[in-house]
């Protein structure tokens, strides 16, 4: 273990306490809903596997994703996990002991969804509301959806309006009763604790928010009325566990976007009701209006690192019992924050999905050695839509039972071509099987496109940086400046080839894209990255070519990291600036260009923006980049640059003349199989990884790699 990373994190890796239960360490998986049950609610391999994989990674407790207290009603994923029966015990008894085995902690995580029971929505049957819901504000998430994946999601097996119920006595005694046997059944099957689910709207959240609680009843009003349904499931859980069992509950600390949302002064009020009615601890999580897209990263997913803190914190000054925070928080500022007595544990979510091993990794390498979570939202995106959870950079999430890095039967010599992260991760995963690489490499770096994205969007470069770490760990044979043809390959005598050399960037025929003030992707990418690229240095200007030259010799060009800091102050991009194709990448070179104080517009002739961005994270940025000023044409026809500026007609047939002193044209990236072709015809073994095989981005390239590893 290496003793600087231990000493940086003593509070966060030091063991801590709920009630009676002892935690190896601060680390906590938090409660993710996984789309992975078996048919009728049940636990199964899958599912069983992909705990396993994380309690072996050493995180100190793992809290189930939500367990509907009484399946099928209230459950919000089609696909949900049920405790309203004994005959769930045995499955849930496997899953703890799976857990426990490995030293980790487990505890189950007691749901009632209420407002957002799709099954109940699916099914036909009530739904359990504390006040009838408001007309929506937005179309939130759905509202960014492609018509192929509004047809998998949940809302799309929903064939009549939802039947909306504001509950009475009689049910709201039914929802005590199946919290507090789900309860017992989880202590019966050996769980080391429960967490209460009152956050994220779902039915105690309900009612502990005025923005969804307009009841004049004993439950409805006052802070008092509002608490009692919390109060009275906390306490009957109790009851029913005993006095030694810990039981905790998760709520919001504050709720955004919300008409008369909760304050952070009514969410400690609530922590006091929770903890003086038997919870031994709180989770401090957020809610959002969901039918407010940016919503979705603002509250208990959070973008920003950190954000709800100091929601937690308050929280932490209001009770005696620990408190959990969650949202984005790195480990530095966690450790720093337990050591100041804001909160006692971190639960992480997307780390723990990204890396299983991550409190392992943590431990014994630091921050450097954790397989970094891009913040593409896929994860999220995959439980929205009803599909089993997927991460854009783990493709062994979801596939832990098939165990795709078994060690090679027969250990192989293998050359990947190509050094971008499909090319890194492909070479990566058959070092770990056992085989033999060498990976050439045609440019002087690794990285290969995703060193642009990376500077456009920080995370996939600290994947790419993490990549090229591990291939240094596992003493990988990289080669630069190696260009591949047959007669190369041919000398290394490979078992196999992995071509991974990515798609070929051809600007589409648009009229004006040889002016010099029009950048496609391979001379936008030749300048940031200085590259000697065809057109580069004839567009770029004499002061741009110095400045960069200049650049160039300090080395900053060969850093993401130092060209996102160096273009801040400086880059050959005009103030305002036209990005032609709204996909993925021209949406984050548009934030990318508006943060650093160009006006941004984006046309494309596509109906619908941001192809190949997650839904969730495509809904927030399509909702929140026109408040930021930057423009969309979406569905323009008859794009042509003339001069400095760019033509079109809108989708509404009304000619626009947008003024450009800079044109990106981000489109244009076609399947390249060119060598992966040649090299079959010569007779080698050859496998096409990433988007030479048809663009795919980080996600379809770390996917493809791990299936192509997983056969040689
Ligand atoms: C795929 C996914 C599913 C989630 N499902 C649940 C859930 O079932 N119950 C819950 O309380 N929170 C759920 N959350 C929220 C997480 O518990 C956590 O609060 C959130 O991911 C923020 O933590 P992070 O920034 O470390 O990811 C889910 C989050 C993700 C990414
Ligand atoms: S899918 Fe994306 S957001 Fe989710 S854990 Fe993986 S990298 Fe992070």
């Amino acid at each position: 273990m290496g003793e600087k990373a231990v000493t940086a994190l003593r509070h966060l890796l030091s063991p801590g306490r709920i009630g009676s239960l002892e935690i190896r360490n601060r680390l906590m998986q938090s409660a993710m809903g996984t789309n992975l049950a078996e048919p009728g609610g049940f636990f199964g391999d899958e599912l069983v596997a992909y705990y396993e994989a994380r309690a072996r990674g050493g995180v100190g407790l793992i809290i189930t994703e939500a367990v509907a207290v009484g399946w099928p009603q209230g459950a919000a994923l089609f696909n949900q996990i049920g405790i309203s029966d004994d005959k769930y015990i045995p499955g849930l008894a496997r899953l703890a002991g799976a857990v426990k085995q490995h030293g980790a902690r487990i505890a189950l995580q007691l749901h009632f969804a209420g407002i957002n029971a799709a099954r109940d929505m699916i099914d036909g049957r009530d739904v359990w509301v504390p006040s009838m819901p408001l007309p929506p504000k937005g179309r939130g998430f759905q509202g960014a959806l492609y018509p192929d994946e509004r047809a998998l999601t949940q809302a799309a097996r929903i064939t009549s309006p939802p039947r909306f119920r504001e509950i009475g006595p009689e049910e709201i005694a039914q929802l005590v009763e199946w919290f507090a046997a789900g309860a017992l059944r989880a202590k019966q099957a050996g769980f080391d604790a429960v967490e209460i689910h009152g956050g994220h709207g779902y039915i105690i959240a309900g009612f502990l928010s005025r923005g969804s609680n307009r009841r004049t009843d004993d439950y409805g009003g006052s802070l008092e009325n509002r608490a009692r349904l919390l109060r009275e499931v906390t306490e009957a859980v109790r009851a029913r566990v005993g006095p030694d069992y810990p039981v905790w509950c998760k709520l919001d600390s504050v709720e955004f976007f919300t008409d008369n949302g909760l304050t952070s002064e009514e969410a400690c009020y609530f922590a006091q009701v929770a903890e003086a009615a038997g919870a031994d601890a709180i989770t401090a999580s957020a809610n959002h209006d969901i039918s407010v897209a940016r919503g979705l990263t603002s509250s208990y997913l959070p973008h920003e690192p950190a954000k709800l803190i100091p929601y937690a914190a308050a929280i932490k000054a209001a009770v005696k019992i620990p408190v959990i925070a969650v949202g984005r928080i790195d480990p530095e500022r966690a450790d720093q924050a337990i050591g100041e007595g804001k909160f006692d544990f971190m639960a992480m979510g997307r780390k723990q999905l990204a890396d299983p091993d991550f409190a392992k990794n943590l431990a014994a390498g630091g921050k450097a050695a954790v397989r970094p979570c891009i913040v593409c939202y896929t994860c999220f995106s995959k439980a929205m839509m009803a599909s089993p959870l997927r991460c854009a950079v783990n493709a062994d999430l979801g596939y832990e039972r098939a165990n795709l890095l078994a060690p090679a039967t027969e250990p192989k010599r293998v050359v990947v071509v190509g050094g971008g992260p499909g090319g890194m991760e492909a070479a990566r995963r058959l070092t770990l099987r056992g085989h033999k690489v060498v990976l050439l490499e045609a440019g002087s770096e690794l990285g290969g496109t995703a060193r642009i994205a990376a500077i456009a969007y920080e995370p996939n470069g600290e994947f790419v940086a993490w990549l090229k770490r591990e291939l240094r760990r596992q003493g990988v044979d990289v080669r630069l400046n190696n260009r591949a043809d047959v007669e190369t390959i041919r000398r290394l005598s490979p078992d196999a080839v992995v071509v991974a050399t990515g798609a070929i960037r051809r600007a589409p025929d648009i009229a004006g894209k040889e002016l010099p003030h029009v950048h496609d992707g391979q001379s936008l990418r030749a300048m940031l990255l200085g590259e000697e690229a065809a057109g580069a240095a004839g567009k770029a200007g004499l002061a741009s070519r110095l400045a960069l030259g200049a650049a160039r010799t300090l080395g900053i060009t060969s850093s993401p990291d130092a060209v996102r800091k160096a273009s801040r102050l400086w880059m050959p991009i005009g103030k305002q600036v036209v990005i032609i194709g709204g996909e993925l990448v021209g949406i984050e070179l548009a934030e990318f260009l508006h943060d650093r104080g160009r006006a941004v517009t984006v046309v494309d002739d596509l109906e619908q923006l941001g192809r190949g961005l997650s839904p969730a994270r495509r809904a927030v940025l399509l909702d929140e980049m026109p408040l930021h000023g930057i423009a969309f044409h979406a569905g323009a026809s008859n794009i042509r640059i003339e001069g400095k500026t760019v033509a079109l007609t809108d989708n509404g047939g009304t000619a626009q003349t947008l003024p450009a002193d800079t044109v990106i044209i981000a489109k244009g990236a076609e399947p390249d199989t060119a060598l992966h072709d040649e090299l079959a015809k010569a007779g080698f073994a050859t496998h096409m990884v990433g988007d030479c095989r048809g663009v795919g981005y980080i996600i379809g390239a770390v996917r493809s790699a791990a299936d192509v590893a997983a056969i040689i």
